[in-house]
């Protein structure tokens, strides 16, 4: 069973990775963009804040959502290859294809009066090799990290304690959205094997509980991505006092 340093993450393969999970929206992206769409809506910031995505990979929807609020998002990956992708893809405007994530979005006011969301996404947008192991605590005011707990080690521990870094950094009251795979048994990119955790509802609501406020955790259908899974999970809400 592989912790999250033994996983080859250098050689992560963003164009197929994009390709295979993001070249067309799906419908379970569509929902679970809808939630997060509406939680930001009914609790986002009343002033500019700063955001962090961790472990973008090539997925820019999660920081699209966050652009109404947020003066500034960090966009934290352990890649090599996946910083290099994103460097490219938020600097010189992003593909038309993330049009129809962003289309989904702007149903809601906040979203709708940004008239260049690439020109913005490129201003805010600070992409930085990192590791979530290794975050700072309490710095950022407003959150998303989508597949990433579930899809980085096939440790438990390890889904707990990324879990626990990305609440952890944090301010208290900060919203935050997270995505999951439900009972991932791991997966391919490019012929290289990713590890997985096997978590469901009442891991991840028991991982969640004691460390967020206003915790609303949702499933979504999802058979369609690939074999070895049984849907998708998002929790939102925002990180408690400490
Ligand atoms: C399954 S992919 C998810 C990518 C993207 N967030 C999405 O929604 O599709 C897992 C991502 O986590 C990144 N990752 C793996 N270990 C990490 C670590 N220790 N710190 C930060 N990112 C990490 C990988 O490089 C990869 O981009």
């Amino acid at each position: 069973m592989a912790h999250n340093s033994d996983a080859p993450w250098d050689d992560f393969d963003p164009t197929a990775y994009f390709s295979h999970n993001y070249h067309t929206l799906r419908d379970d992206d569509r929902l679970i963009l809808g939630l997060v769409r509406d939680f930001f809506v009914s609790v986002g910031p009343s002033r500019p804040v700063r955001g962090i995505d961790v472990g973008t990979g090539p997925n820019l929807y999660p920081a699209l959502s966050m652009l109404p609020w947020c003066q500034e998002i960090t966009l934290v990956e352990h890649s090599t290859q996946n910083v290099a992708w994103l460097e490219k893809e938020v600097a010189h405007g992003y593909a038309p294809t993330w049009d129809p994530f962003w289309t989904v979005l702007t149903s809601r006011a906040p979203y709708r009066s940004i008239g260049d969301p690439r020109g913005r996404l490129a201003s805010a947008a600070r992409v930085q090799k990192g590791n979530l192991f290794g975050l700072p605590a309490g710095e950022w005011e407003m959150g998303t990290m989508f597949f990433v707990a579930c899809s980085i080690s096939g440790h438990h521990g390890e889904f707990e304690e990324a879990v626990n870094r990305f609440l952890g950094a944090l301010r208290p009251g900060a919203p935050f959205a997270m995505a999951y795979m439900e009972n991932s048994k791991g997966y391919e990119v490019s012929g290289l094997k990713f590890p997985a955790v096997e978590v469901g509802m009442p891991e991840v609501r028991r991982c969640l509980e004691t460390r967020t406020t206003d915790l609303q955790i949702s499933r979504v259908s999802s058979e369609s991505l690939r074999p070895g899974y049984t849907g998708m999970m998002v929790a939102l809400g925002r990180a408690a006092e400490r």
